[in-house]
């Protein structure tokens, strides 16, 4: 017996067991491509030859591959099914709450204990203490897994019971940094369009950070108040920057999908009579 197995050895897995073998856990891996599997042998690890296999090997049995269809797919066999009562299972495979919900019951009906979790840290960063790891569902799984949780993750957060709590915590900042992605994305097109520097602005980014932050941070208080007066910077203000990044994208020629967006979003709030409220206020439009 070893004391986890992983299930997917892509870019994820492979820093988990990478993680799971530098603490010393006894590992066992296994790989739909089992060359991916093999390169952990020499590491220590256990290449187990079948999904059932892996499963029967240890009491946690971790899961990181492409979605939910797939995870499903492998587990849901006869072979794996007679051997998974007992057994804690961990998914941190990316999934909705909806399929934390499924999968949750699915285990029971096993006889497993379940946890679902999202990972917020891309494969190099798995370890660090600033790259968490959400956990939620059976909270005596995650006592007795956290031991070994706790060697992949730099830091384990645990969500509690509701199952899908994970996954809407994933969302919610995976919702946060796209969209600031996104922005940073058009931002680098306006700076091409009028020859600047990108790594000047990318510099920028950087130093304006932490203000960034507070402004967000701000405006999400506002929300959670529900107080939306006494703007600094009101809603028709922020509209009309935004038409003026629209404007510019179409007279310069630039993909304009970005500022359209935007504008379009804030428009509608400033049709709805909240033009003089904070920028925060387009939760109103966003919650119709
Ligand atoms: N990479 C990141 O930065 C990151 C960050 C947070 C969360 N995640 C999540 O972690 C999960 C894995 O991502 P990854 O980066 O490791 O992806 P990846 O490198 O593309 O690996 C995908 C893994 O899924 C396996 N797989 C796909 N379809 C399968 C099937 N039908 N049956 C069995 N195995 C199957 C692949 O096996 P083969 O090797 O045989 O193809 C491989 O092990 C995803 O849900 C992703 O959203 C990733």
């Amino acid at each position: 017996m070893s004391e986890v197995s992983l299930i997917g050895m892509g870019a994820m897995g492979s820093a988990f067991a990478r993680a799971l073998l530098r603490g010393g856990a006894g590992v066992t891996v296994w790989n739909r491509t089992r060359a991916k599997a093999d390169l952990f042998a020499g590491a220590g690890a256990f290449v187990a030859p079948s999904v059932a296999a892996a499963v029967g090997a240890s009491p946690v049995v971790v899961v990181c591959i492409s979605d939910y269809v797939a995870t499903r797919e492998r587990l849901d066999t006869e072979e794996v099914r007679a051997v998974l009562a007992g057994k804690i299972l961990v998914q941190l495979t990316t999934g909705s709450p909806q399929d934390a919900r499924e999968l949750e019951a699915w285990a029971g009906a096993q006889g497993a204990d379940y946890l679902d979790g999202a990972v917020m840290a891309t494969p190099n960063q798995i370890g660090r203490r600033d790259a968490p790891i959400f956990l939620s569902g059976s909270e005596t799984a995650f006592r007795q897994s956290e031991r070994v949780l706790d060697l992949i993750a730099g830091k384990l957060m645990f969500m509690g019971s509701r199952v899908g709590a994970a996954s809407a915590w994933d969302l919610a900042v995976l919702s946060y940094i796209f969209g600031a992605m996104l922005g940073c994305f058009h931002g680098v097109r306006v700076c091409e369009q009028e020859d600047l520097r990108i790594d000047l602005f990318n510099n920028m980014i950087g130093d304006i950070g932490p203000v960034i932050g507070e402004m967000v941070m701000g405006e999400a208080q506002a929300i959670q108040e529900g107080a939306y007066g006494a703007p600094e910077s009101a809603l028709k203000t922020c509209a009309a920057s935004s038409e003026v990044m629209l404007r510019h994208a179409r007279e310069s020629g630039i993909n304009s999908e970005f500022p359209a967006f935007l504008a379009g979003l804030l428009r509608k709030g400033v049709a709805t009579g909240l033009g003089e409220e904070r920028l925060a206020t387009i939760i109103k439009v966003l919650r119709q």
